[in-house]
């Protein structure tokens, strides 16, 4: 059978609104399709200590407060604290996230859930208008859209538990580069561009970012002074004094200007939580990764599984990409169906991530045709997002680890900045089902478990990932919204084939989320024998200009100590070892 269908406008929509650099030109996609290779990386036997980020001077601030006596997790903070300065469209210091830690000395791995939550006075209906229908991007481009941020919170508690240097000193390559500015790159050139009008008629965006109304050139100098001061209020006063005092207060009346509804009793009552990671086994791999309400460790846990009933190493490469699709399918049918904050909703994890429910699963997928997702018991309609968030991933040498995936959901989030801070306002507001089967700005959707509730945390798909075998580690993750998971289960398994870094985070990316029924290709990622093979066994096959993801990969060996890194080449990243 055959499947042909139109494919959903709002998925093609959703990917014309994610991140504008990753449109190739028809001379970039030919390029592409000739090869996707990673940035030259070295495989050193020297080993101090690798980063793997979204920007050189983000990976550069963490080499240096390791090279001051700091350990992984003090490099953490420095490397977020410096993201948020040099890719404020990824990340920053209104936003949120997940690290994954890994402690040397005892063993221990730990997941710090610095997930936004919703403020106080949201409530389910919020961004419905009165005959109950959502009120288009009110979630995405007002105040409202804002959750209560988790990062200033998560750095806290990774500098004070695990770190060894004060955080005032894991801040100050940050504050430097917002102090003294920092030369614009090509990612963040484009992200301006795609905003340029709206930024141009912000005059404290504008400030900072453009020239007379324009974007810069490549190169020029970007300072940030009102968030610096924002920085050293921090280092000064301790991160947790982003929630209560002075600084609470301006951030709270900053918001409630542009029409926001968080309270100074919100911020106060904001917590990152210490979780116990998921972990399960593949192939003889360890795996560890993030639970709710990150829906990445179940998805990428039951899709392992899924793959697991069968021998990937003895089918061909067209049957390979079928079953991995196959099983994407499956595990972002039960991701829409039944994921949410644990906290608020129960969620059957234990039931999800077990072998035998995979198994049932996996009994269903054919390999000579697919199974069309409206032939799985599901729900509603979802789609792709691009590669604003950020994420990297670190090793120390003695052993420590971290996989951090931080956010501010879109673009610079909502784009709107709370004035004389210097930071941009999250919209993870969006991360929530606003109403059950409705499509959010990306076309996912969700039901019951994600729905709004006060301080309840938005449903996310950031997976920062350990993948450990008897011979060797990697710390992985990356930005990608709905892709993020795949990109992970795909890392995963080309790293258990034994690639390298730069291969897995070069490879081209193929992906499945359940709905639209849709098998989405990068340029390149397909042969023409594969892709007629596939359109044969009926996917309905979407090759586009576009590319996704930005992963950041740190591989050590166990015997030798020696490190493998790479920065996705889709990105402006550096991986440097030391
Ligand atoms: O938590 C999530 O799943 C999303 N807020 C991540 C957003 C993302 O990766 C942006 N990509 N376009």
């Amino acid at each position: 059978m055959i499947l042909r269908r139109r494919l959903p406008a709002l998925l093609l929509g959703a990917l014309g609104v994610c991140g504008a650099v990753n449109v190739l030109s028809a001379a970039e996609v030919a390029a592409a399709r000739a090869s996707v290779t990673a940035k030259p990386v070295a495989t050193v036997a020297a080993h101090h200590a690798a980063i793997a980020s979204a920007h050189p001077e983000a990976t550069a601030a963490g080499l240096e407060v390791l090279r001051a006596g700091g350990n992984a997790f003090d490099a953490a903070v420095a490397v977020a604290a410096a993201l948020g300065v040099v890719d404020p469209a990824g990340s920053g210091l209104s936003g949120g996230g997940f690290f994954l830690l890994h402690r040397a000395r005892d063993g221990k791995d730990i997941l710090i859930d610095a997930r936004e939550m919703a403020p106080g006075a949201a409530n389910r209906d919020m961004f419905l208008d009165s005959a109950g229908n959502p009120v288009p991007r009110l979630s995405m481009d007002s105040a409202l859209g804002a959750g209560i941020p988790g990062e200033p919170a998560g750095m806290a508690l990774v500098a004070a538990r695990y770190g060894r240097l004060p955080a005032a000193q894991s801040l100050a390559p940050a504050i430097r580069l917002a102090r003294q500015g920092f030369a614009l790159t090509p990612r963040l050139r484009a992200e301006l561009e795609a905003r340029q009008r709206k930024f141009a008629d912000t005059p404290d965006v504008a400030r900072n970012f453009l020239r007379n109304g324009a974007v810069p050139e490549l190169g020029v100098i970007i300072r940030q002074p009102e968030l610096a001061s924002t920085l050293e209020s921090l280092a000064k006063n301790g991160l947790d004094s982003f929630y209560r005092g002075e600084l609470a207060r301006r951030v709270v009346a900053g918001v409630r200007s542009l029409g926001g509804i968080w309270t100074e009793q919100d911020l106060a009552a904001y917590r990152a939580i210490e979780r116990e990671p998921l972990v399960a086994q593949y192939r003889g791999a360890r795996i560890v990764s993030a639970p709710p309400p990150s829906s990445g460790g179940v998805g990428l846990i039951e899709g392992l599984n899924i793959l697991s009933n069968f021998d990937l190493g003895a089918v061909d490469a067209l049957t390979r990409k079928h079953l991995i699709i196959e099983s994407e399918r499956r595990l972002h049918r039960d991701r829409a169906m039944y994921l949410g904050d644990p906290d608020f909703v129960s969620v059957p994890v234990a039931r999800l991530t077990s072998p035998d429910y995979a198994a049932g699963l996996a009994a269903s997928i054919h390999s000579a045709h697919v199974l069309p997702s409206a032939n799985l018991p599901g729900i509603g309609a979802g789609a792709a997002q691009g590669p604003q968030t950020t994420h990297f991933s670190i090793i120390d040498g003695e052993g420590n680890r971290v996989a951090a995936t931080l956010t501010l959901n879109f673009s610079f989030g909502s784009g709107l900045m709370v004035s004389g801070t210097g930071m941009f306002l999250n919209n993870e507001m969006d991360d929530f089902s606003m109403k059950p089967g409705v499509p959010n700005g990306y076309g996912l959707v969700g039901q019951e478990a994600n729905a709004i509730a006060p301080g309840k945390r938005m449903l996310s798909s950031m997976t920062p990932t350990f993948v450990e075998t008897p011979d060797k580690v990697m710390v992985v993750g990356s930005p990608g919204g709905s892709f993020i998971i795949g990109m992970v289960l795909f890392a995963t398994l080309d790293f258990l084939d034994g690639r390298s870094a730069a291969q897995i985070v070069g490879a081209p990316r193929i992906h499945h989320q359940y709905l639209p029924d849709v098998l989405m290709a990068e340029p390149g990622a397909l042969t023409d024998a594969e892709r007629t093979g596939l359109q044969a066994l009926g996917h309905t096959v979407q090759e586009g200009n576009r590319r996704w993801g930005n992963l950041q990969v740190v591989i050590q060996e166990r015997a030798s100590g020696a490190f493998d890194a790479a920065a996705d080449p889709r990105g402006d990243g550096v991986a440097k070892i030391q």
